[in-house]
């Protein structure tokens, strides 16, 4: 059913004749490579639910002919756009294809191979409706599962993680790392997809910068016909398109917390070794010193890019907060644990861990915080 696909209405007023092509509620667009046993079952179901959708499939030139599929099932139907590439190019830029075809109001963006259930659909639409700018078809919110196997879940875990703690974006949302989920079409720009990953919802997520975005539930389904495309390269792939659109936040960090610690040992060298000042003022110094200029150059080079809000002087206060937390955490680590008879070496690489963790979630959360 397709209340208002292609109608054209006319209507003149004075010597001015307008015209306006009513288009379809969502553009449901499809990736495919080599899902030529998949794709005609999903566009049949897709086709029973009575939407009102325009369904553009992005194919790569898949060797079983899935495109051929995808034209036979375009002529039956109708609401079918097949766009046709020379060869595989990656799903990102696949979706960024098949929006720039897409002429509805709404997208959803979703995998052929029946993973994605598209009963799912009229939910994501419903939430659009109400106003949300994204909703993303979730398994981790109540109601939501997955199939994946153990190994999977665990790689999908560290990912969620990993996102959570460099893209303030995804901040609550509970499955940033979804195949599956829809969005109003105007909030991004097609061009403003860059990278050739598999995480094109990071994307969408930084380009608009929309906060106005819910989940809901769904079920990860186990792939019957053909087989995954997602290898080992594409996680680093996605570390490295987690730093790039991050602005490499998490590594100018760790750079600046390695000058303030080489700061620390040389004004010690200096205050104590040169001017023979007590241990204490000597150490009192060089970390505060240390503090303030770590405290520079992640507020003028490794967040300088953020909108946040409070003057620099508060986050200054803040950042001295977070930093003798960390250093509170630091030596509560060092202390039980050499009690509990761990080593002093492996006490302290864990001290500092503790203690970077806290000062970089602490930068990121509460510092320089939207
Ligand atoms: N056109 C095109 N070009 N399509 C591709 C390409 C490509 O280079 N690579 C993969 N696809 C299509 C597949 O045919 C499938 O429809 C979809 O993209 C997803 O590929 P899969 O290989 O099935 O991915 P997955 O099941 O391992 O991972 C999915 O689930 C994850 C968890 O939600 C993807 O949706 C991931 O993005 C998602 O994170
Ligand atoms: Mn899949």
């Amino acid at each position: 059913m397709n209340l208002h696909r292609n109608i054209i209405i006319r209507f003149t007023n004075g010597s001015y004749t307008y015209e306006v092509v009513l288009i379809n509620e969502v553009s449901i667009i499809i990736p495919t490579y080599n899902e030529a046993e998949n794709i005609a079952l999903l566009i049949h179901r897709i086709e029973t639910m009575g939407l009102d959708a325009q369904i553009v499939v992005v194919d790569d030139n898949s060797p079983d002919r899935t495109a051929d599929v995808a034209e036979r099932l375009s002529k039956k139907y109708g609401n079918i756009v097949v766009v046709k590439r020379p060869g595989k190019n990656g799903i990102a830029t696949a979706i960024r294809d098949g929006l720039l075809r897409s002429e509805s109001k709404y997208v959803v963006v979703m995998d052929s191979d029946l993973q994605h259930p598209p009963e799912v659909i009229p939910k994501i639409l419903k939430d659009l409706r109400k106003g949300k700018d994204i909703v993303i078809a979730s398994r981790y919110v109540r109601g939501g599962q997955s199939d994946f196997n153990v190994a999977r879940k665990a790689i999908s875990k560290v990912a969620t993680l990993l996102a959570h703690i460099n893209l303030q974006e995804t901040e609550g949302i509970k499955d940033p790392m979804s195949g599956y989920f829809g969005f109003r079409r105007d909030i991004i720009n097609p061009d403003q997809i860059k990278s050739n990953g598999y995480k094109i919802l990071l994307e969408v997520l930084v380009a608009s910068g929309t906060k106005n975005i819910s989940e809901v539930p769904y079920r990860f389904n186990k792939r019957k016909n053909g087989k995954s495309k997602l290898g080992m390269g594409e996680f680093i792939r996605y570390v490295k398109l987690l730093l790039s659109l991050s602005d490499y936040l998490m590594l100018k960090f760790l750079v600046v917390g390695l000058t303030g610690a080489v700061l620390n040992l040389l004004l010690m060298t200096v205050i104590v070794g040169r001017f023979n000042e007590s241990v204490y003022i000597g150490a009192l110094i060089a970390l505060e010193a240390s503090i303030l200029s770590n405290f520079l150059l992640n507020n003028y080079w490794t967040y300088r890019n953020r909108k946040s809000t409070g003057t620099v002087f508060r986050k200054y206060l803040k950042y001295n907060m977070m930093s003798s937390l960390g250093s509170g955490i630091y030596f509560a680590l060092i202390f039980v644990l050499t009690l509990f008879g761990v080593g002093y070496l492996v006490a302290t690489a864990i001290g500092i861990l503790g203690s970077f963790s806290t000062n970089f979630g602490g930068s990121q959360g509460v510092v320089w915080h939207l």
